[in-house]
């Protein structure tokens, strides 16, 4: 029975190892509640894939047609030759967009720039640059196939690369987005983004046309319930309402008493508290996956009556307890129902101990002339190996053993729902008592676990 134990715990230990852990986030000052940045991360997850549609994408930073390699259907413009063809036009002055110039330094200022960029020896493939220096031969080159409009944004506006959560950041702090009615009326009526949803890549002439994936009402109504779920405004920090930050707590509590004379006579009580965060790792359509890692503080010693004649169990430290993944689901009961029902949590909650109680014994006493002369102690792990017998006694897969299903939902207090076990320690102890209490955090600790 030892062994087995042994080949287990040193299973755990392996998986475990095996695992890299993320470190985690800062200090949270997102006025959301858990539920609400939930709700707001898991809308925004579903409407992140527009930003990646190739008739979003090819726009915001997949193409350059400045750059030889910059993947344009229509050919590699020389912004060099475009503007010597600019600066040729009889009337160009008249072309400029320099606004109210009555003394002539702005458009002087921008002539010069135009020669800059005309008479430069190397090529010119910056975007960013060509906007600024530019402007206006570039957008009479993309006049010739493209409707007028037409025009790529700046490197800070690129969406090549970004995440959902960094999309989510972006949209939240970029000038033409920071205000909820701004970025849906940019959705709504920018005509860059009208055109993409056309699908016919903005061309005078366009070939048969490649509409986004995702519908404009798809998009409008993920939009609509990630404002919604932050209460119609953007809130500091810049990612609130992009992630989800600390926000349950699991209490752990377990208690072993043993009382056999000639097995290992001794009590134990261990406790933990593991904050739960929502795993960043979680890709864009699967639920919030919640992990936590903490420190169970156990304490072992002789039963109230315990006698000189048998084994002296004790110690106290402390096993590192992971969770490595954590499903929470839970359904309120709707205010606006009449009859008052009740709510349920559905979680399924996988933890490992990342390794073993490092308690003494002094073994049987020897018996000296009628005297019981105790040993010297020897290591001995109580609390642990008992604890796993306890679970091992339902099964012995690791994946199994160290799965709490079917919680009891209690919806009260701060309070989610409660896990109790019990065994007798696959019969080496009187009873064995785990309780897990599952609670929503307030979000705003920093966790304390590395
Ligand atoms: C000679 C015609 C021509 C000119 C000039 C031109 N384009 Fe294009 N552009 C095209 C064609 C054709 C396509 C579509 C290629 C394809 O089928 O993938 C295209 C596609 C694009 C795309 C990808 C759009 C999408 O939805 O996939 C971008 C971005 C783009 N052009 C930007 C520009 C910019 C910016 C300029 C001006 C600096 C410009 N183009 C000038 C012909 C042109
Ligand atoms: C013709 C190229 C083009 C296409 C196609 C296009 N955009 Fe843009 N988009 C821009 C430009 C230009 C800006 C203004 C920012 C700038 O100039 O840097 C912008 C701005 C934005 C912004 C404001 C935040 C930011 O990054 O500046 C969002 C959001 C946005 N676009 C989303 C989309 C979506 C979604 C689509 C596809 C349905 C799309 N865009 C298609 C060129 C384009």
């Amino acid at each position: 029975m030892r062994l087995k134990l042994m080949v287990c715990a040193t299973a755990i230990l392996l998986v475990v190892w095996l695992m890299p852990w993320p470190v985690q986030g800062a200090k949270n000052a997102c006025p959301l509640t858990v539920r609400q940045e939930a709700k707001a991360t898991n809308a925004f997850k579903k409407l992140a894939p527009v930003f990646q549609e190739p008739r979003c994408l090819n726009c915001h930073g997949a193409v350059n047609p400045f750059s030889r390699d910059g993947g344009h259907g229509g050919g590699y413009i020389d912004i060099r030759e475009e503007t010597k063809k600019f600066l040729q036009l009889p009337d160009f002055q008249n072309s400029l967009t320099v606004g109210a110039d009555p003394d002539g330094t702005r458009t002087a200022r921008d002539i010069a720039r135009l020669k800059e960029i005309a008479e430069s020896p190397s090529e010119i493939t910056d975007n960013d640059f060509i906007r600024q220096k530019a402007f206006d031969p570039m957008r009479k080159a993309c006049k010739e196939c493209h409707i007028s409009s037409w025009i790529i944004p700046m490197r800070h506006n690129h969406f090549v690369g970004r995440s959902a959560k960094e999309m989510c950041v972006h949209i939240k702090t970029s000038s033409l987005t920071n205000q909820p009615d701004l970025f849906l009326r940019h959705m709504q009526d920018d005509e860059l983004v009208l055109e993409g949803f056309k699908g016919r890549r903005g061309l005078l002439e366009p070939v048969g046309p490649e509409p986004p994936t995702m519908s404009f009402a798809t998009l409008e109504k993920y939009a609509n319930e990630w404002i919604d779920a932050m209460g119609e405004k953007f809130h500091r920090p810049p990612d609130c309402g992009c992630v989800v930050h600390g926000d349950y707590v699991l209490e752990f509590q377990s208690s072993i008493v043993s009382s056999d004379p000639y097995g290992d006579p001794a009590q134990s009580r261990a406790s933990a508290v593991i904050r739960l965060e929502a795993s960043e790792a979680a890709s864009a359509d699967s639920e919030i996956n919640y992990i936590g890692q903490g420190m169970i503080a156990y304490q072992t010693g002789p039963m109230p009556n315990w006698e000189p004649c048998t084994a002296l169990v004790r110690g106290q430290g402390t096993v590192p307890m992971r969770v490595f993944q954590a499903f929470i689901h839970i359904e309120e009961p709707s205010s606006e129902s009449v009859i008052s029902q009740k709510g349920s949590a559905t979680i399924e909650l996988l933890y490992g101990l990342l390794g073993g109680s490092q308690e003494t014994t002094t073994g049987m006493p020897a018996d000296i002339n009628y005297k019981c002369v105790p040993n010297k102690p020897k290591p001995y792990s109580f609390w642990s190996s008992h604890y796993i017998s306890g679970r091992a006694e339902d099964s012995t897969d690791p994946m199994k053993m160290f799965l709490l299903k079917d919680w009891t939902y209690v919806g009260q207090n701060g309070v989610v729902a409660t896990k109790t076990l019990r065994s007798t320690c696959g019969g080496m102890c009187d009873q064995e008592v785990a309780i897990f209490t599952l609670r929503e955090g307030d979000g705003s600790e920093t966790s304390s676990s590395k």
